[in-house]
């Protein structure tokens, strides 16, 4: 673990990251030292600094520590953390703020159970996301919507809960983004009142992963219930085909998210599969 360059595994107590979840993070595949999605991990984090009013990251020294931390492994998890750094009068953020940046490598999540059909489980969530235009899209240090979201069930035979909003449209899976095959076309939701602007869902959305081109737009849970076919994904387990919720089940994948997952494959970033 890297804490602004030095090997040490301590932030302060006064952090403002701590202290306010007033920063941002990226989480980011490297297989055997590139980061295939590295590019827009990069552009999400420096929009984010822009949404936050931190300085521009230091792209270069944040791409070498991540390399340097990742060093000798073949698949892992980086985990940049920056945050506004420490004090500040309460909330008023100092003016000459210096930012702290945390580097640190992990090693793959255990992959999600799979059910005989073989996709996961998924479920609704009854937490309902916040909405804030503002802060939607960044991934910023706030997360209590999914830590409270994903409380709300111990099963490990369900992988994910589906979100979501106050007006009870779809949002997203608690650690993901999630696409629906609905009447012929691959859906996924808008995000611009809550959610993360996933880089996989970035990708699979301009590279046309899943073959069609990708419509953006509000969805009700019905809709997605109806649907074709089901995935989530994330820029570390990749798209993963959802088999059932509740009592609605699909066989899994399906053709859209078969391509999604071998596109994907292609620009080096391998799904995962049953453990
Ligand atoms: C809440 C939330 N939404 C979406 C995503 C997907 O983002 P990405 O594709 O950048 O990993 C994540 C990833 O962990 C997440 O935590």
């Amino acid at each position: 673990m890297l804490v602004n360059g030095r090997r040490v595994a301590q932030v302060r107590a006064d952090d403002r990251g701590l202290a306010y979840g007033d920063g941002l993070f990226e989480t980011v595949r490297v297989r055997d030292g590139t980061a295939p999605l590295w590019r827009r991990h990069m552009a999400r984090l420096a929009a984010g600094c822009a949404r936050l009013a931190l300085p521009p990251p230091d792209i270069a020294l944040i791409e070498a520590e991540c390399m340097a931390v990742a060093d000798g492994l073949t698949d892992a998890v980086v985990k940049i953390v920056l945050t506004r750094g420490v004090g500040g009068r309460g909330y008023a953020p100092p003016q000459d703020a210096r930012p702290t940046r945390v580097v640190s490598a992990h090693a793959l999540p255990v992959p999600y159970t799979r059910t005989a059909a073989g996709g996961i489980a998924v479920r609704w969530c009854d937490w309902r996301l916040s909405a804030q235009p503002a802060l939607a899209g960044i991934k910023h240090l706030n997360r209590l919507d999914q830590v409270l979201a994903r409380a709300e069930w111990c099963d490990p035979a369900i992988a994910e809960g589906l979100l979501r909003d106050q007006r009870g449209l779809v949002v997203c899976a608690t650690a993901g983004n999630v696409f629906a095959a609905i009447d012929g076309a691959l859906c996924t939701p808008e995000l611009t009142q809550s959610g993360v602007a996933g880089v996989c869902r970035a990708t699979i959305i301009a590279e046309r992963l899943a073959g069609d081109v990708v419509v953006v737009r509000d969805m009700l849970p019905a809709e997605l219930e109806r649907a074709d076919e089901v995935f989530v994904c994330n820029s570390v387990r990749g798209v993963v085909p959802v088999s059932s919720l509740g009592a609605r089940t699909w066989r899994a994948p399906g053709a859209r998210t078969r391509a999604a997952i071998d596109a994907l494959a292609q620009l080096g970033l391998p799904s995962e599969s049953s453990p």
